[in-house]
């Protein structure tokens, strides 16, 4: 690995994990691209002028220039329009879906080998139009969504019982989306599950919550979260980069997993530097493995409407 990281999309996301990437230093080089590369070479400047201050190695380029982006190790695509207020996800379908086809045509010319995080919605279909795009093989692929889908669960479990985030895991499968899967009998406070430190109902009302975690902060902020996604990412990358074997909760390419193929499914994923090195099956409850084929199915509607299904 040579260290270098392309982001695409010079939006909050893409800002935001700009920065993070070089504070956290998790690499030597990101390039940030954008189809207005003014605003990439905005962002960069604005972060190489924090460098004085920060002491941070000044190592953001602006990506005007393709060839830069050469031989990265890791592309990350946060292109695309992002949700307005009373927007679903799926409203992004068609927009997106070409956006991050020109995005992946362009990293696939100059880094055939890189791993990819896809973070642009509706995210499980656009995992799929990116991998179809750049030809990408299942184990260099992934997407961002099932990291913050937990961490949102995690943060609320934690309000809700009094007790430290750094208690709390939680697991997350299936879409990003109205039809993502919380699953409490996997989600502990200090390896106790939440189904018997809670009632049902007040468990269903922090599913709730966690399905509409995005579309509450965009009620608020009238634009989609960007910090608690670029963390997110940046967990991804550092799991790849120092080849840590990480299990999280990533979008997976599924090949008769759980019974599903050819979809991609936020499912726990091992993340090394070999990409996703492993994909883990749970058993699930018949309650809950009928949510995860009937998040999946949604999946694969959206892909027939853009005729990127199997
Ligand atoms: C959200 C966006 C990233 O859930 O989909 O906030």
């Amino acid at each position: 690995m040579n260290g270098k990281v392309t982001v695409f999309g010079a939006g909050n996301v893409g800002g935001a994990v700009t920065r993070r990437l070089i504070e956290r230093k998790v690499c030597k080089k990101v390039v940030l691209v954008d189809r207005m590369p003014d605003k990439a070479a905005g962002i960069a400047l604005d972060i190489l002028e924090a460098s004085p201050v920060d002491l941070l190695e000044p190592v953001c380029l602006s990506g005007e220039d393709l060839e830069q982006t050469r031989d990265s190790d890791i592309v990350i695509i946060t292109a695309g329009a992002t949700r307005k207020e009373g927007m679903s996800r799926d409203d992004l379908l068609r927009v997106n879906a070409d956006i991050v086809r020109e995005c992946v045509s362009s990293a696939a010319k100059y880094s055939p080998y890189a791993f990819y995080i896809v973070v642009s919605n509706p995210l499980n279909v656009m995992c799929h139009v990116a991998m179809r795009a750049g030809q990408i093989p299942r184990t260099r692929i992934t997407g961002m969504a099932g990291i913050l889908d937990a961490s949102r669960f995690q943060y609320f479990l934690s309000k809700e019982l009094g007790v430290s985030v750094e208690n709390i895991q939680a697991m997350v499968l299936g879409e990003h989306g109205e039809d993502m899967v919380p699953v409490p009998r996997y989600s502990t406070v200090a390896g106790i599950p939440v189904t018997e430190l809670l009632p049902r109902e007040r468990l269903d009302a922090l599913i709730a919550r966690t399905r509409d975690g995005g579309a509450e902060i965009i009620r608020l902020m009238r634009t989609s979260a960007f910090y608690a996604p670029a963390s997110a990412v940046i967990q991804m990358v550092a799991a790849v980069v120092m080849d840590k074997k990480k299990i999280l909760p990533c979008a997976a390419y599924l090949t008769g997993e759980y019974g599903l193929r050819d979809v991609f499914v936020g499912m726990p994923v091992k993340l090394g530097a070999n990409g996703v090195e492993d994909v883990l099956e749970l058993e699930l409850t018949d309650e809950e493995g009928q949510a995860l084929l009937g998040s999946a199915q949604k999946i694969k509607a959206q892909l027939a409407l853009l005729g990127e299904a199997c």
